[in-house]
């Protein structure tokens, strides 16, 4: 079974879509590691329930980007990390970083790239007054929001809908999405 880690900065509802897939054999994986670099992530309470090893730091303790990517790649190195999943982990990593695992990390973005990059994709389409929202699965490479793309999902929206409505149908894709194309990428290898 291939060991994973997933990386996370905040809520961490697609980590425990992961954690769930794989504690129900939908995902053939095992989480080894989860990295989160906001000591005050609720992710990390997710992942004590679910018995993970939970790697935190704080890059505001770090002098050089470098400093702790190291420590980073120290922790996935001692703990035989094959495949690393971003979900919802709100840093750019390095190009020394991406080089350590070429075309092995995955990413979540809330929209359908290359449509509404960034940090508030949500947000944008919404205010942008998109028909057709989605979700898409990419490998990271260098660009930002860039990569081979791995699947992607849409749904289409009739009249009136709020923001929060256009969020939770969102969310609900990407937990269904993230666990199937991360099998996808495993059977692949
Ligand atoms: C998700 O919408 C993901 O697509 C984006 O950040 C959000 C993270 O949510 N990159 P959560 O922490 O997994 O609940």
């Amino acid at each position: 079974m291939k060991k994973i880690a997933i990386f996370a900065s905040g809520n961490g509802s697609n980590y425990e879509a992961l954690a769930n897939a794989c504690q129900e054999g939908k995902v053939n994986a095992q989480i080894v590691l989860v990295v989160v670099d906001n000591p005050n992530a609720y992710v990390i309470e997710r992942a004590k329930k679910y018995g993970h090893t939970v790697f935190v730091f704080n890059p505001q303790e770090y002098q050089k980007k470098r400093l702790y990517e190291d420590l980073i790649l120290n922790e996935l190195t001692n703990y035989e990390v094959e495949l690393i999943c971003f979900a919802g982990y709100m840093r750019i990593v390095s190009k020394y970083f991406l080089n350590n695992f070429p075309g092995k990390i995955m990413n979540i973005h809330p929209a359908l790239l290359p449509s509404f990059k960034g940090a508030h994709a949500i947000r944008d389409a919404y205010e942008f007054g998109v028909k057709v929202f989605g979700v898409t699965i990419h490998f990271i490479d260098e660009k930002i929001d860039g990569g081979i793309i791995i699947d992607q999902d849409s749904f289409r929206v009739e009249g009136n809908i709020s923001l929060a409505e256009v969020e939770t149908k969102i969310h609900e894709m990407e937990h269904r999405l993230y666990p199937q194309a991360l099998q996808t990428v495993l059977m692949e290898e």
